[in-house]
């Protein structure tokens, strides 16, 4: 069974709650009615309106200057990276984030990009002084420290702004670009209370992520400056990731903008009530921030906790030692009502 997904999963017809990912969300049926009625064009001849709508708000609502819409964010922060650095240049990132861990160091096998990984501390984020000690002189011996690349949310954890802007300081007197990660940047804007323009001002380029939380069925875009997006499509075509008719696509990153964001609150809500329910019952260590839940049962109790939940019908993460529970639009009250239920009844050792 991998990390995330489990093949035998799909064929069980008795889940209840899917708590491994706000990834596995299905369009509402408004979304599916955005995409069918959705105006198309050929986006690589630069001629689908709906696409270029839905980059035209991502880059005002960011503040930033242009987007360009990707199929997925390992292929938006892989662009983005390519345009940043060269062959033989290295990126900072921290030593969990999903560009370091998830993405098959995609930037080394495609664009021969070094990657320099550190700690990164408890909140998520990364201490400027790791920060400062990664960055390399200009040496013949080493690769060129041209980027620090950060995440936020990072596990759900959102990495406070004054760390942010610590830490791009660091990278800043130094010459180095600064991109995020920002997979899940609605859901940090969503629990901080702080604009989306506030939030993307310290970074050159950010990827967001329509298909985690906002519920669309694929896309990411990446924003940043108007001079560095030629680069940018170019990269995007390198990779095969440039799409004809994708305002069928788009349409559905427009209606979550505007109908699923506002509800991620209620993702939030429902994960601090799983988190309580989940103390109360003493099975084990809970942790929980925005839209997860982190849940560390004694070792022996793992694979029956696991075994346990299946036969009620609820899916939850696979990783060890603490599993990951991703609260998403398509977990319901009466769901997550039959998810913690099936948590009390567990009788921990
Ligand atoms: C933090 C983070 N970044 C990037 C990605 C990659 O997104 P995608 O699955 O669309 O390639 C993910 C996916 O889960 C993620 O969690």
């Amino acid at each position: 069974m991998s990390l995330y997904g489990n093949a035998a999963a799909h064929t069980e017809t008795n889940c209840i709650c899917d708590l491994r990912s706000d990834t596995l969300t299905k369009p509402s049926p408004g979304m599916r009615a955005a995409m069918i009625s959705a105006s198309l064009g050929d986006d690589v001849y630069g001629e689908d309106p709906t696409v270029a709508q839905l980059e035209q708000e991502l880059s005002t609502r960011l503040g930033k200057e242009a987007a360009v819409f990707f199929p997925s964010g390992t292929q938006s922060n892989l662009a983005a990276v390519m345009a940043h650095c060269g062959r033989g240049d290295e990126m900072i990132v921290g030593d969990s984030y999903h560009l370091f861990c998830d993405e098959a160091a995609g930037v080394s096998v495609l664009a021969g990009v070094a990657m320099n990984p550190v700690p990164v501390s408890d909140d998520g984020g990364l201490d400027p002084e790791h920060i400062a000690a990664a960055i390399k002189v200009d040496d013949p011996h080493y690769a060129r420290s041209r980027l620090l690349s950060l995440e936020n949310s990072v596990g759900g954890r959102v990495v406070p702004l004054d760390r942010i802007d610590a830490g791009v300081k660091v990278a800043r007197d130094a010459g180095l670009a600064v991109h995020l990660d920002g997979a899940r940047f609605f859901n940090v804007i969503t629990a901080l209370g702080c604009d989306a323009a506030t939030f993307a001002a310290p970074f050159d380029t950010v990827s967001v992520c329509l298909s985690k939380g906002l519920g669309a069925p694929v896309g990411s875009l990446l924003v940043g400056p108007s001079e560095m997006m030629g680069q940018i499509r170019r990269n995007r075509k390198i990779l095969g990731g440039a799409m004809r008719q994708s305002g069928v696509l788009a349409a559905a990153g427009l209606y979550a903008l505007e109908h699923h964001l506002p509800q991620l609150a209620e993702d939030h809500a429902h994960a601090a009530r799983l988190a309580g329910a989940l103390r109360a019952t003493g099975i084990g260590e809970v942790t929980s921030q925005t839209n997860m839940v982190f849940l560390t049962p004694k070792p022996e109790d793992h694979s029956r906790l696991a075994r346990h939940m299946a036969q009620a019908g609820i899916k939850i993460g696979g990783q060890s030692p603490a599993i990951r529970m991703v609260l998403h639009r398509d977990v319901s009250h009466s769901a997550l009502d039959a998810a913690i239920s099936a948590f009390q009844d567990f009788q921990p050792s």
